[in-house]
């Protein structure tokens, strides 16, 4: 399979937040824009709190990206049961996006007013009916708000999803090459077996850890590899890592 698909993954706006900072969005949307990817991922807490104006502005902010975008919402997105204005604004949360050789799933984890995430039997079913629609040589792209595995920096081991385990049997199983998640803030990656597990940092607040940047991920697919760098808002560029698949 030889691909040529650029990704931003961006995450964790937290639009109306105290912490919000305008600026760095601004900043992240011209930094992307000039990338011309082939697609946006956001995954998830594009608002702090839930409440209308909040997904009114963040969605504001997504249309200038000028990239195709894709949108699931986090836990705090379902705050105050902000799910109804989800729809509304951003559409289906649990959606399959088929973009030529490349498929992308986004599935909700949030539990409301519940930080943590769950997605449960049904959810697996649905995941193993729609990864087995898609063709062999495809590259399959899943986006989840929660964390799959542990990432470092992010205090006790409660911001996984309560069912990882299922969740990461069913997307190896499925042979899914790479999952976005978002959630707290600390960029990371993992590979398990054949799975990418990339978890984004925030593009846009200050609730970052010591030494955290606001940032970004820039995931390149080509000839067969997949390359990650990890771009500081306004700032440098980190190469991270280079995989076959
Ligand atoms: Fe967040
Ligand atoms: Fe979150």
């Amino acid at each position: 399979m030889v691909l040529d698909f650029l990704i931003a993954h961006v995450s964790d706006l937290h639009v109306g937040s105290g912490e919000f900072m305008p600026e760095k969005l601004e900043t992240c949307i011209d930094e992307v824009n000039s990338l011309s990817p082939d697609l946006v991922a956001l995954t998830g807490d594009l608002t702090n709190s839930g409440f209308e104006r909040e997904y009114r502005q963040a969605k504001n902010y997504v249309e200038k990206f000028k990239a195709r975008t894709v949108v699931i919402p986090g836990n705090h997105d379902t705050r105050s049961t902000g799910y109804i204005y989800f729809e509304e604004y951003f559409g289906e949360a649990n959606q399959v996006l088929d973009l030529g050789n490349v498929t992308v799933v986004g599935v909700d984890s949030t539990l409301p007013d519940n930080d943590e995430g769950y997605l449960g039997r049904d959810r697996y079913l649905w995941l193993n009916r729609n990864l087995g629609k898609v063709e062999k040589k495809d590259f399959r792209i899943v986006l989840v708000h929660h964390h799959l595995i542990p990432v470092p920096g992010t205090g006790m081991e409660r911001n996984e999803l309560i069912d990882a385990g299922d969740v990461l049997a069913t997307l190896v199983s499925n042979k899914v090459n790479l999952a976005l998640c978002g959630h707290r803030h600390v960029p990371y990656t993992w590979q398990l077996e054949n799975l990418m597990v990339i978890t984004c940092g925030t593009a846009c607040t200050g609730y970052v850890r010591a030494r955290i940047p606001q940032a970004y991920f820039i995931i390149e697919i080509k000839d067969n590899s997949m390359k990650i760098t990890l771009k500081e808002v306004g700032g440098k560029e980190k190469f991270l890592r280079s995989i076959k698949y």
